[in-house]
């Protein structure tokens, strides 16, 4: 197809594609219908049919609507240019009956995209997830069913997304699944409630599912939960650069869900990482032997198997974060049942070169399976003050007023590096909120 004018193009066809060889340029239908907020995906869909291979996709510096779902995959070759906003709809409705599966957890995204040798890069443009909408819609429940990932990398090859911004996301922001060699860098997205009783609960920076080959460098993420998680099946990763606020930090997990897929995660690499403020900062967490439901969606889980083996995180910086280092292995169980025989084994995981702030008293808490017990858990110059401890400042309401590490059934705990000084009880919650008795 081939357009002498814009004119001509908005008059013929409702698609407001602009093909010249093999580029595709878009524009929003709104500069035709007198600025009204008029679907764009049927425009983008074709801009992806006809420049999906060896070509170019270019949006333009204006604000696309997206009212409906989005599926561009199967691309090869491709060069996809952002420089406008793509807005998505708060039909929450439409997207919680229409969204794709992504099987994991049974839950969807908007926007399923990949191929082979493809590029996306931000050049000034952004995501717009209109979030607020979920947030307050969803009112804290956890993996509400419906809630859209925003952009899922799938089924693909030689994957580099760079310079993407995603602002206010419904669910997960990003989501990699079933790929190899996906790169991620200058990245930034953000997800910040204007409703002080809704939080932004869900809004994953960053989530990988039976992927190979990661690459994170540069990264910005403002989150209430995982800044970015290492699920299961994820090998060969390198974060790197990362500044994650308010979040649950960088993770391995949540993983050992389910019996019939075991989870495999090895060779991840975290380093200069800043965690400002949250909850959690450098751990890994798994499902516990029981299946639970835990997830309020009715998406039970635990009793999957499998290993996490060779993980390092090093050189953190911390902020007042409430439990900068853990291991659980019953991340969801409702009692202790269940976390002492966790089928899933961890193994050669270490922490080195953190310097900062907790904001309790507590650096970490290690507690492995007693079924099996964790081999090659070191730390290596660890050193975290509480917040009250660096001004001089007694804690609140406890005898302990100096950092507790905690540990349970780590194997040459004594060799470990780890300064342990209580036992960690079966059941610590990820969710620390005053100070350790
Ligand atoms: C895409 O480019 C490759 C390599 O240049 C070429 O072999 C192939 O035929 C092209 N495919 C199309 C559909 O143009
Ligand atoms: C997405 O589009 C591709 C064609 O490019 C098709 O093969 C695939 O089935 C579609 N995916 C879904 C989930 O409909
Ligand atoms: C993808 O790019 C790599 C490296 O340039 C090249 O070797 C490979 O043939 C490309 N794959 C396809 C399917 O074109
Ligand atoms: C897009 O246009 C706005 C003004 O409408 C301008 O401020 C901004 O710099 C432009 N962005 C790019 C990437 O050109
Ligand atoms: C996955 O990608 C391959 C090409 O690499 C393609 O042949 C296959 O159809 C794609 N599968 C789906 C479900 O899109
Ligand atoms: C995140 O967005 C909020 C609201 O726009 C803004 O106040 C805050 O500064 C942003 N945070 C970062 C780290 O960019
Ligand atoms: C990360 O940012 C630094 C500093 O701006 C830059 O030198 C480096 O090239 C960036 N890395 C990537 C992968 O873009
Ligand atoms: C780290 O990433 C941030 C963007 O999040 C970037 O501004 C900064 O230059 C990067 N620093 C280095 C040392 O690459
Ligand atoms: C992970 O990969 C293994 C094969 O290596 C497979 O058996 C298992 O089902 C996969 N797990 C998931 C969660 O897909
Ligand atoms: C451990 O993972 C790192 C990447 O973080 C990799 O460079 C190294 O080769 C891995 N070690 C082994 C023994 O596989
Ligand atoms: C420790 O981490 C800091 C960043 O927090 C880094 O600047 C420093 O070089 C690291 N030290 C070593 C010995 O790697
Ligand atoms: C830190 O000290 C302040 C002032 O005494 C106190 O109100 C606060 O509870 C303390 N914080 C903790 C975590 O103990």
């Amino acid at each position: 197809m081939r357009f002498s004018s814009l004119l001509t193009l908005a008059s013929a066809v409702t698609a407001f594609v602009v093909n010249e060889g093999t580029t595709c340029t878009l524009y929003p239908e709104s500069l035709t219908h007198q600025g009204l907020a008029v679907d764009d995906v049927p425009s983008i869909q074709q801009a992806f049919h006809i420049c999906g291979i060896n070509g170019t996709i270019i949006f333009t510096n204006n604000t696309f609507t997206i009212a409906t779902v989005l599926n561009t995959t199967n691309l090869l070759n491709v060069d996809v240019i952002l420089r406008g906003v793509l807005k998505f709809t708060d039909n929450i409705p439409y997207w919680r009956s229409n969204s794709w599966p992504v099987i994991f957890q049974d839950q969807v995204t908007a926007w399923l995209f990949g191929g082979t040798n493809v590029t996306f890069r931000g050049e000034g443009g952004w995501l717009d997830g209109n979030g607020q909408a979920w947030y307050t819609f969803s009112a804290n429940t956890a993996n509400l069913p419906g809630r859209p990932i925003v952009f899922t990398v799938f089924n693909s090859t030689n994957v580099l997304i760079d310079g993407l911004k995603i602002l206010q996301p419904q669910f997960w922001a990003f989501f990699a699944w079933r790929s190899s060699n996906v790169s991620l860098t200058n990245y930034y997205t953000n997800a910040t409630t204007n409703n002080a009783s809704y939080t932004t609960f869900n809004t994953d920076g960053f989530d990988s599912w039976n992927t190979d080959t990661i690459l994170i460098e540069n990264a910005t993420i403002v989150t209430d939960d995982d800044c970015v998680a290492a699920k299961g099946n994820t090998t060969n990763m390198l974060v790197r650069n990362v500044t994650c606020h308010g979040s649950t930090g960088v993770t391995i997990g949540s993983i050992g869900q389910y019996p019939a897929t075991p989870d495999y995660v090895s060779n991840i690499l975290f380093e200069d990482v800043t965690c400002i403020d949250g909850l959690n900062c450098a751990y890994v967490k798994t499902w516990q032997s029981a299946p639970e439901d835990q997830t309020e969606n009715g998406d039970a889980g635990g009793g999957g198997g499998g290993l996490v083996k060779n993980v390092t995180f090093r050189n953190f910086k911390l902020q007042n974060v409430a439990l900068p280092i853990q291991i659980t292995q019953c991340i969801y169980a409702s009692t202790s049942a269940g976390c002492n025989t966790s089928n899933l084994a961890l193994e050669d995981i270490s922490w080195a070169n953190f310097t900062g702030t907790s904001e309790y008293n507590i650096a970490a808490s290690m507690y492995c399976a007693a079924n099996h017990p964790c081999p090659g858990i070191t730390f290596q110059d660890i050193n975290i003050q509480s917040v009250n401890q660096t001004e001089g400042l007694p804690l609140y309401n406890t005898t302990l007023q100096s950092e507790v590490y905690q540990c349970a059934n780590i194997v040459n705990q004594n060799g470990s590096g780890i300064p342990c000084n209580r036992v960690a009880p079966d059941d610590f919650s990820q969710f620390v909120g005053a100070n350790v008795q």
